[in-house]
């Protein structure tokens, strides 16, 4: 099968795959996930070996709006009220799991990542596959994520089954990681819904987390394209320094948008272009700390991280 073939926008031949034990690539407004149902060992299997991801790193469940959340994991109140708020959507909940999620979705953990993604494509193939299906990132283990269907077909190409094309992905950066245990909420990725949005809804603790890494897979290093990334406060001293790099010989690139959506839904293509075209230092200008402005810094931070 060439790599075109395998990227289809038929849903229908999507749920086939994944019943017959296949892992897809799959649109979600955040960014492509790399798919495959949570209940087939084998297949979840295939993901990490695809991903070249460590086992211990949890995995995602996603569920259709159709599909009984309750079946996978115990919502407290604070879990309900910003499931209520914000599901279908880019928002990831962390909450102790059911006997139904399966260990080798989890790494053993009690707790589960559970998400209702918006996606309109991805929610009738999850509606239609009636069950919970993993999805982590589709690129390799820790390269830029991808944001359309043919960046999942350059990074992962005869390695996966099927690759469903639901065009550019609208928000651009991963969700918002939210855990809810015991009445205890924290933030643990930024996203899309920003810290204001979550505490519009609820009361976030402020008590330091006891365990030195409750979401394994974020590390320092991630997200890093093979170009050198310089962050900058300034605009005019990103411009300018772009200015110099280039007289000196060196090919730069200004990463800069003024509007942050605009910003995040941009951002990983523009690095995977920038590694395409050759270029040795992207200038990325931090955006104001608030927003969604809080997820693109932590990703270009871990993007400029060596
Ligand atoms: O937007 C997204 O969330 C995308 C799309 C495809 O849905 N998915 C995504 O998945 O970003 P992934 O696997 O790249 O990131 C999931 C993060 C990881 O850092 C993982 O360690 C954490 O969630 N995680 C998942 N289950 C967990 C658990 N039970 N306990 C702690 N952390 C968990
Ligand atoms: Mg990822």
């Amino acid at each position: 099968m060439t790599q075109t073939s395998r990227i289809t926008s038929d849903v229908n031949r999507a749920v086939e795959v994944l019943n017959h034990g296949g892992i897809i690539g799959l649109p979600t407004e955040t960014v492509y996930g790399l798919a495959a149902l949570a209940e087939d060992r084998d297949a979840v299997t295939r993901v990490f070996t695809t991903k070249g991801r460590p086992t211990t790193h949890p995995l995602i469940v996603h569920l259709g709006t159709e599909v009984n959340v309750h079946d996978w994991g115990f919502f407290d109140a604070n879990a309900q009220l910003l499931a209520d708020t914000y599901w279908p959507g880019p928002l990831t909940l962390l909450v102790p799991r059911t006997a139904r999620v399966p260990d080798w979705v989890t790494g053993g953990r009690d707790t589960v990542a559970i998400r209702i993604p918006s996606h309109p494509m991805t929610q009738e193939l999850l509606n239609k596959v009636g069950t919970g299906v993993v999805a982590p990132s589709a690129n390799r283990f820790g390269k830029v994520s991808p944001t359309t269907a043919q960046h999942v077909a350059n990074d992962l190409g005869d390695d996966v089954d099927l690759i469903l094309d639901g065009g550019s992905c609208e928000v651009g950066v991963e969700s918002t990681i939210v855990e809810c245990i015991n009445g205890d909420v924290r933030i643990l990725r930024p996203g899309k819904i920003g810290i204001a949005d979550i505490l519009h809804v609820v009361t976030v603790s402020t008590t330091p987390d006891s365990e030195e890494s409750r979401a394994p897979g974020m590390l320092a290093s991630h997200y890093a394209p093979h170009a050198e990334v310089r962050l900058f406060d300034s605009l005019d001293i990103a411009t300018t320094t772009v200015s110099e790099l280039q007289i000196q010989g060196l090919r730069a690139y200004l990463l800069h948008h003024a509007n942050m959506d605009e910003y995040a839904a941009t951002m990983y293509s523009e690095l995977r272009d920038a590694d395409s075209h050759g270029i040795q230092i992207v200038c990325a200008v931090l955006p104001p700390d608030e927003g969604v402005g809080v997820a693109i810094r932590d990703r270009l931070q871990k993007a400029a991280y060596r």
